[in-house]
């Protein structure tokens, strides 16, 4: 990489014809298009992300690598997008993942490491241990409210409510709010607009209605721990990074439990691997995270200043995008497969990321996900795919590789009885309790609001 002073030309016009991320995802998923974009123009491409807006791609294993690892030279700060400073592009609030929020994904430098360090300290305090067992717990409900069926879908049902609710139980509330947090995030990464734009603001609400809470009774939750961190953190500060920690675990950890449980409904060398207990389901873990990466593509780097990259010209305020799938499909680090089946070396895997925003949640999102695999395993006998796998459909997004739904069938099975309420793992002031409505109380009103839409 070799970088040079910006000579303040204009911005290329979009060449006619670049290759186009928008648009439904082909069944197929992508792979085909980062092998041909790394065929025609090496470890870097420039593509379409929307209608006229041209940013580069980072195909390369080791160039995505080098821009994660050098926030001297890259931004994530979408302020810094030239489209955004020359009003081409106009980041709204339905454009979440391209909309600048006051938090630590999307701050640099000192800024960063101020909103970050309380998000990390918060996350030290989980107790991993209770935690797990809560998981397991929301897991055998989730399971319980179909596995009479004989039939589910494994997303909708599954593991698009799993990370929300446990998320949600880390914020020390009961379960009713974490189904209200996950229906508005559904509407949020849903494709109607107007109803994103109200499930936007109704999610704004949950977080401050979470924080004024905390404020006035603390308990042993991410929130407190925040509000409590030596760094001094507006209420509305925190109310964005417990909003961040909501958005960054719940879709990747979705669909790294859907990718797995496709590929173990379809890759027939690695159910037998994980059947006998060759194959644990953390190296299973690492093997899709390498093979089908729940994020293909993650927006984005900004350059600070001109930059060669591989043989594209990137020019300041160029927009990067990381290339998790095609990054692992790099023939510079392409690998071999193990007796298994199982990508050797799969623990290389770029998919937390590197370098100053790399997740500080790994371990908590690999447990989630290992305990929502294995109840599913354990508790579903005969688990078959319900349709042809090659006509499940893929999650329309440029960003997410997920599936949209993933319908199964199973021998149906009786509910667990129901155990006489344990100790709460998170002794919060209020959890486990009716949730409040009263007019001091905004979480509760908006609980209230929303359990009237349901009746
Ligand atoms: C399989 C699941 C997950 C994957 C693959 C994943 C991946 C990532 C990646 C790639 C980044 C870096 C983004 C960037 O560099 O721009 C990131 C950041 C982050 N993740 Fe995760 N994540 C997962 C689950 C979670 C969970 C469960 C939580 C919270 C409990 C979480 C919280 C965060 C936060 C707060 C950041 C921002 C860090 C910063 O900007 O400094 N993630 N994650």
């Amino acid at each position: 990489m070799t970088t040079r002073s910006s000579d303040g030309e204009p911005a290329c016009p979009v060449p006619a014809g670049l290759p186009r991320l928008y648009g439904p995802t082909p069944d197929t998923g992508r792979d085909s298009l980062w092998d041909e974009l790394r065929e025609r123009h090496g470890p870097v491409a420039a593509v379409e992300l929307e209608p006229g807006v041209r940013v580069w791609l980072l195909l390369g294993y080791h160039e995505n690598l080098t821009v994660l690892q050098s926030p001297h030279l890259f931004s994530r700060d979408t302020r810094r997008w030239r489209e955004v400073v020359e009003g081409r592009v106009e980041p709204s609030a339905t454009r979440p993942a391209l909309s600048w929020r006051p938090n630590a994904l999307y701050a640099d430098d000192a800024e960063h490491t101020r909103l970050r360090a309380p998000i990390v300290a918060a996350l030290s305090r989980v107790d991993m241990a209770a935690t797990a067992r809560e998981v397991r717990r929301i897991a055998d409900d989730l399971i319980d409210a179909f596995i009479a069926d004989g039939e589910a879908d494994l997303i909708g049902g599954f593991a698009d409510p799993l990370p929300v609710l446990v998320l949600n139980r880390l914020y020390g509330l009961p379960d009713g709010y974490g189904h209200m947090l996950g229906d508005l995030t559904r509407v949020v990464f849903g494709d109607d607009a107007r109803r994103a734009g109200e499930a936007v603001v109704r999610t704004q609400q949950y977080f401050a209605g979470l924080v004024a809470r905390k404020r006035r009774s603390p308990g042993n939750d991410l929130a407190s721990w925040m509000l409590e961190h030596a760094n001094g953190l507006t209420d509305h500060e925190v109310a964005h990074q417990a909003a961040l920690i909501n958005n960054a675990g719940h879709q990747p950890t979705t669909h790294l439990i859907g990718n797995t449980m496709h590929t173990l409904l379809t890759d027939e060398r690695i159910r037998a691997a994980h059947a006998d207990a060759r194959l644990s389901v953390r190296e299973l873990l690492d093997h899709v995270m390498w093979t089908d990466t729940p994020f293909q593509v993650l927006p984005a780097r900004f350059a600070l200043q001109d930059v060669r990259i591989g043989n594209a010209e990137v020019r300041t305020g160029d927009a990067l995008l990381i290339g998790f799938d095609p990054a692992h499909r790099d023939p510079a680090v392409r690998r071999g497969r193990e007796e298994t089946g199982v990508v050797s070396g799969a623990r290389a895997h770029l998919m937390f990321g590197a370098g100053p925003h790399a997740c500080p949640a790994r371990e908590l999102a690999r447990m989630i996900a290992a305990t929502g695999v294995s109840a599913l395993h354990e508790r579903l006998a005969g688990l078959r795919p319900a349709m042809d796998p090659v006509l499940l459909r893929r999650v329309p997004s440029p960003f997410v590789r997920g599936l949209a739904a993933l319908p199964v069938e199973f021998t149906p099975g009786a509910p667990r009885p129901r155990p006489a309420p344990a100790a709460d793992p998170f002794p919060a002031a209020d959890s486990g309790q009716e949730p409040r409505t009263g007019s001091d109380d905004p979480l509760g009103r908006l609980f209230a609001w929303w359990r009237s839409l349901r009746r």
